[in-house]
């Protein structure tokens, strides 16, 4: 059974006008995800350098039964932030359902799109399975979960390295926000990129196909379509980079020239000068000893770990203290 999707206001004018004033110039991740966004992501998701998907896939296939014995036997509400198409968490959702477990799914995203697809495809997998997806921002939606008052317990997935798209620092005070709208013995279940060969990352980020700058640059192409704007995306290239100090990858969009570049919508002129970069995503990747320290920091106690073979991406459940 589904219900519709509850929507929030958008505020990508606001983020790109601020973002794009700013010195240096940035631009929020989060708004790759428009319908070509979504595809081009597929796409990545199928590269062979982008070993994330796989290394999941490869986690829950092999300890979908440990998961959800450390999850325990009370009725929960398995909440998914950034649900995304859900082919992973299909695994979880497929084993729970066998075994008869009594949940119910609320799928977060940012993109109304995504969520009415994963709707569908739930509803054809899964007719038994509970639905009630929530549109928006992560924190804002997960406490108007919070303030339905349901007595269950919540059981939070945050899948796929999303967490990475925050500096550690700013992973910290994001779990912190994250934890006042959860109750105490809620659980949380997250996805770590870990450190691993930087050759290995640098690829997964740069793929020789082009299709992570396409990716990237698309978000300009966005910025043209919804607030008419002019940017010759051929005078712009992707540029990455792996620090294996702090482990984080980031991209960046370079212009390749002096250009003023408007933004009708906006009534902005952007100037950048040759060589200037908009920052546009941070992808975090931890050592064990950052996710032990996080998880204390915050005031939550690890429960399980759950790791691939190569030990290239980790699950860590944890409880709330
Ligand atoms: C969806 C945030 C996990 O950072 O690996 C993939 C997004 N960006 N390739 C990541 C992404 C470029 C991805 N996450």
């Amino acid at each position: 059974m589904s219900s519709p999707v509850i929507t929030e206001e958008g505020t990508f004018a606001l983020d790109v006008e601020q973002g794009l004033s700013n010195y240096p110039k940035r631009l929020p991740s989060k708004y790759f995800y428009d319908a070509i966004g979504d595809q081009l992501f597929q796409d990545i998701m199928a590269m062979p350098e982008y070993y994330l998907t796989n290394c999941e896939f490869e986690v829950f296939s092999e300890q979908k039964a440990n998961i959800l014995e450390a999850i325990g036997d009370q009725p929960f509400e398995l909440i998914e932030l950034g649900a995304g198409d859900g082919t992973k968490t299909k695994i979880l959702l497929e084993h729970f359902l066998a075994e008869q477990r009594d949940f119910t799914y609320r799928p977060i995203d940012i993109s109304g799109n995504v969520l009415e697809q994963l709707m569908t495809a739930c509803a054809q997998t899964f007719p038994q399975l509970e639905v009630a997806a929530v549109e928006g921002d992560y924190i804002e939606a997960l406490c108007q979960i919070q303030e339905e008052d349901n007595p269950r317990r919540k059981v939070v997935l945050f899948l796929g390295g999303n967490i990475g798209n925050f500096p550690l620092p700013a992973a910290k005070a994001f779990l912190q926000e994250l934890a006042q709208c959860l109750d105490e013995g809620d659980l949380l279940l997250t996805g770590f990129d870990l450190k691993k060969d930087p050759n290995v990352i640098q690829a997964a980020y740069d793929d020789p196909a082009g299709i992570t700058a396409a990716f990237n640059l698309n978000l300009l192409q966005r910025i043209n379509k919804e607030l008419g704007g002019h940017f010759d995306l051929d005078t712009f290239f992707h540029w990455e980079t792996y620090n294996p100090l702090n482990g984080e990858a980031r991209s960046y969009i370079v212009s390749r020239e002096e250009q003023t570049v408007k933004i009708d919508q906006l009534h902005l002129n952007v100037h950048f000068e040759a060589w200037e970069a908009i920052a546009v995503e941070v992808s975090a990747k931890c050592g064990e000893r950052d996710i032990a320290e996080l998880a204390q920091e915050v005031g939550f106690e690890i429960k399980a770990n759950f790791t691939d073979q190569r030990r290239y991406f980790m699950d860590s459940l944890w409880e709330l203290k």
